[in-house]
């Protein structure tokens, strides 16, 4: 028989473990970890990503109008709690951390190269039911490590050992 949770926060789990990396009007890249991710649709492929105000990404993502989420490995757990827990706002994540990067193809952002898959995404729309804006993102490329890819560029996810 089911009861009632004494909370409703954070009720559906898993939780995604996405690292979402930008840049500024300035060049400064950024990363953060998100948690709040999601396939919004097929066709166009769309995502979306759910951003605090707070964040010193968040201007970076508003202004910017895009961001690549990245699915770190297991091994990135460092990396990932890092940037989990320190704002750009108090320096350098990237040069701290000796990030691996390169630029996307199709917009103006930071691909972290350690991860095996990265999505360039230009933000669409956005909304904001609450604590998080949620931007949604058209997908404009997905970078799969090599490895990770059959003959015909489908992606083998079950290889991947992801985070
Ligand atoms: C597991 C986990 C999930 C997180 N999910 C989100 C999220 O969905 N949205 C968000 O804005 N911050 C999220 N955060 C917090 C940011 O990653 C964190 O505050 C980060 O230091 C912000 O960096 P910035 O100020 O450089 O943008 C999460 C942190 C962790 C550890």
């Amino acid at each position: 028989m089911k009861k009632l949770a004494a909370n409703k926060v954070l009720c559906m789990q898993p939780v995604p473990q996405t690292i979402v990396s930008c840049r500024d009007k300035d060049g400064r890249n950024n990363a953060l970890v998100v948690g709040f991710t999601a396939n919004v649709s097929l066709d166009p492929p769309m995502v979306m990503v759910g951003i605090v105000p707070s964040r010193f990404s968040y201007h970076m993502i508003k202004e910017g109008g895009c961001f690549v989420i990245n699915l770190p490995k297991k091994g990135y757990k460092k990396e990932y709690e890092y940037l989990g827990s320190h704002s750009g706002r108090d320096g350098d994540k990237f040069a701290a951390l000796g990030l691996n990067w390169e630029d996307a193809k199709y917009i103006n952002a930071p691909l972290l190269t350690d991860c095996p898959v990265s999505i360039e995404c230009s933000v669409v729309d956005s909304m904001m039911p609450g604590t998080h804006e949620l931007f949604v993102g058209k997908v404009e490329a997905v970078h799969v490590d090599e490895e990770y890819l059959d003959a015909k560029g489908n992606i083998l996810w079950d290889k991947m050992d992801l985070m």
